[in-house]
């Protein structure tokens, strides 16, 4: 099949990469405002380069592949499905909620299939952790603890640009505390500090942050995240019930060190990047998108799903700065 991309940059230049390298796809077109960024990705994955979205999507595209800056991505949506062609958009929908709503808005009816990039759902650690879940290998649920620590913080114009860290960052542990669990978030209690990068403060975001969620059947979910953990990108979640606990990210790559004697685990060079840790989840995420440009499976993200963890990101960010309990009815009729 021929896909689309626009948007080259960090993540697209690594779709870009995975895509063609997967036996359903046999061509690439694509386009970025930045045509150096285009240029290189010709080059290097044999692409054809087109001058603008509207060209991508007249070139015979069976699906295309959003990855432009967030601002870009609900007239690219909009288009992409005006034109009847199916779309994988990466996270987030939209730079506010309000936009997203809007998307799903003039989206809602429409047959063609549209897939948010929470990559964490094709991991094969919370595969495995949804599975035990939903067998019920844990018996009652009552505690999850997800956690995303990153080696070092953004750019300052990153920050600056990215809606605050719970948008940003603990989306993708509210997408999959919701996506293992299988349950919804109801209330959020969110703090958040500085001591580190001064720019980060300055942009009225906070570098470290800790959020209690409570989900509708009681389960109480911590989610903990930081711009600064030297040691590496740590991703984890352990997931507690009444008659087992398991842990994703428990493997030798976990940048953690244990000062128990004797103790040697874990032994590997620890992740230091989201690229790496998630390579393989992108290449499973991307192989999905196939799929669903094929039409033998449906979206396994949908915008619906995309937006109820935007609206727990909103929760948290006005429980850090009014210091209160916010559930996600407030924040959803405001
Ligand atoms: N799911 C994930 O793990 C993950 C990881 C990184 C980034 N992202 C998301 O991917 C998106 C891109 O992030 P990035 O880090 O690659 O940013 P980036 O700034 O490196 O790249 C964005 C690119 O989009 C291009 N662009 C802007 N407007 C465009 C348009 N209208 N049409 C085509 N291209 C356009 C820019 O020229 C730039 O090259 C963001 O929305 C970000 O939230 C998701």
């Amino acid at each position: 099949m021929r896909i689309g991309i626009l948007g080259l940059g960090r993540i697209g230049a690594f779709h870009a990469e995975t895509l063609s390298g997967l036996d359903a796809v046999s061509s690439l077109v694509v386009a970025d405002p930045f045509a150096e960024a285009a240029k290189n990705a010709a080059e290097r994955f044999g692409a054809e380069v087109a001058d603008s979205p509207e060209a991508v999507l007249a070139a015979g595209v069976d699906g295309v592949v959003v990855a432009a800056a967030t601002d870009a991505h609900p007239a690219l949506i909009l288009a992409a499905v005006e034109a009847g062609i199916p779309v994988f958009c990466e996270k987030p929908v939209a730079k506010t909620m309000s936009e997203g709503v809007r998307v799903l808005e003039a989206v809602r009816g429409s047959a063609v299939p549209i897939q948010i990039g929470y990559n964490r759902r094709f991991d094969a650690g919370f595969v495995a952790a949804r599975a035990a879940v939903t067998a019920g290998e844990l018996g009652t649920l009552h505690t999850v603890r997800s956690t995303t620590l990153d080696p070092a913080p953004p750019p300052a114009a990153y920050v600056a640009a990215s809606g605050g860290i719970f948008r940003d960052c603990s989306v993708h542990d509210f997408d999959i505390i919701r996506w293992v669990t299988g349950r919804e978030v109801t209330e959020v209690y969110a703090v958040g500090g500085n001591r580190g990068a001064d720019y980060i403060k300055e942009a009225g975001d906070a570098d470290t942050t800790g959020a209690i969620l409570t989900l509708d059947d009681g389960t109480i979910a911590v989610v903990s995240n930081s711009r600064h953990n030297a040691r590496g990108y740590d991703v984890r979640m352990e997931i507690h019930g009444f008659t087992d606990s398991i842990a994703v990210g428990l493997e030798d790559k976990l940048p953690l060190r244990s000062v128990e004697p004797g103790v040697t685990f874990p032994a590997g060079t620890p992740h230091d990047f989201f690229m790496d840790r998630f390579a393989a989840a992108y290449r499973a995420e991307l192989t999905a998108f196939t799929e669903v440009v094929a039409g033998t499976r449906t979206s396994p993200c949908t915008i619906e799903d995309a937006l109820e963890a935007g609206w727990i990101a909103e929760a948290c960010t006005l429980s850090l700065h009014e210091h209160r309990p916010v559930t996600i009815a407030e924040v959803r009729a405001s």
